[in-house]
Formats: structure tokens, sequence, C-alpha cells
């Protein structure tokens, strides 16, 4: 005989007889209360990214900060055109010649009236380079068509047809130890502020 139903009731009827009384179904267990563990979820979570970001711009000045150094122990190094250029023994140069071997380095070797003297090749218009016409005994800016004194003219360099304002520049001049004539490029001499007069400005030979 099997165990009666714990959640059913015979209760007995006026009539005697049992009658059956269904028990209230078992209340579900009550919901157990969330612990608090969210909030301090979520306050960990702040935590944990702040700390990452904190460390993360910590890291990322630390970078910095280095190659600053490394860029300071180590700075770059241009590697320039040397400034001063060997162009030969002064008795190589012709008188009444332009000398266009050193066209490319931006010098002009002219000798004129027993001096040697280095000009720019660089316009004073707005700063394309000249081409020395021999036949015509100056110098001729293609582009907007300066022209410039040979030595068959007058001073060398100086402007007298074209926008160019200004004579061409002159650079300075001196005898290496082997006894060559050296240009040097870092310094400039400009006629227009009566510089061509400094001795450093010619050789005389
Ligand atoms: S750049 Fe030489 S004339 Fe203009």
């Amino acid at each position: 005989m099997s165990d009666p139903n714990p959640n059913i009731a015979e209760a007995p009827s006026a009539s005697g007889a049992a009658v059956v009384a269904k028990a209230p179904p078992p209340r579900p267990a009550a919901t157990a209360a969330k612990p608090p563990a969210k909030k301090g979820a979520d306050r960990r979570f702040f935590l944990f990214t702040w700390i990452g970001l904190a460390w993360t711009l910590l890291a990322g000045s630390s970078a910095v900060l280095s190659l600053g150094t490394v860029r300071f122990l180590f700075p770059n190094v241009l590697s320039e055109p040397p400034s001063k250029v060997k162009v030969g023994f002064p008795d190589q140069f012709d008188e009444g010649k332009v000398d266009e071997r050193f066209k490319d380095k931006n010098i002009w070797v002219v000798k004129y009236q027993g001096r040697i003297v280095a000009l720019s090749t660089t316009c004073t218009h707005l700063g394309c380079t000249p081409n020395y016409l021999e036949k015509e005994g100056k110098f001729k800016c293609p582009c907007h068509g300066s022209g410039f004194y040979g030595p068959a003219m007058g001073d060398p360099g100086i402007n007298f047809e074209g926008p160019a304002p200004r004579p061409l520049e002159r650079w300075a001049l001196g005898v290496g130890d082997d006894g060559q004539v050296v240009v040097d490029k870092s310094r400039k001499f400009q006629q227009e502020r009566g510089e061509w007069t400094n001795v450093d400005s010619y050789i005389k030979v």
C-alpha cells in the first residue's frame, strides 16, 4: 500500500464520509536576496580601469621620454655638401675667361683685371640659373631675361638688363695649404652693399 499524499488531508464530512481537502500548494522558496556583490564588482571594475589607464599613460610617457633621450644622444646628422671647394691653382685661370667647371656647385670662377673672383650662379631675380653666353660675353637668365656682365663687358656679375634687382653675389676666396684657390660658400659678398672691395672677395694674381 502506497503512502498517502501529504498534501492531501482527509476530513470527515457531515455525512461521515471522508472529504478530500487539497492542501495549498507549497510556496515557492523565497528568492534569495541578491548579495551586495554587484556594487562591489562595479567598484572593482572602475578601479582596475583607472589603474590600467594610469599605467598606460605612464608607459606612454616613459616611451616618449626615452625616445627624446635617444634622439638627444644620437642626433640626425645632415649630410650637407661641403662649403669649401678647391677650384685649381691661380695660374690655371685665363684673363677675361669664365671657368664653368664648377657650375654644378653654384660657382663661376672668373679672372678679371688681375683678380680672381667666384660668382654665384643664382639669379638675383627669382633664383634661376643663368647661362654664360661666351659670344655675347654675358650671363643670361633663361627665366625672365636678366643679363649680367661677363668679364668682356665690365666688372663680372653686374646686372644690366631684365628684372634682376642687383648683381650676382660673389663667394669668399682663399688659398689652401697646397696653393690651390679655395672657394668658401659659407660667406658671400654683395656689390650693392659695397662688399666687393673686401679683400676676401677676390684673389690678386
Ligand atoms: S629668375 Fe632670373 S630673370 Fe627671373
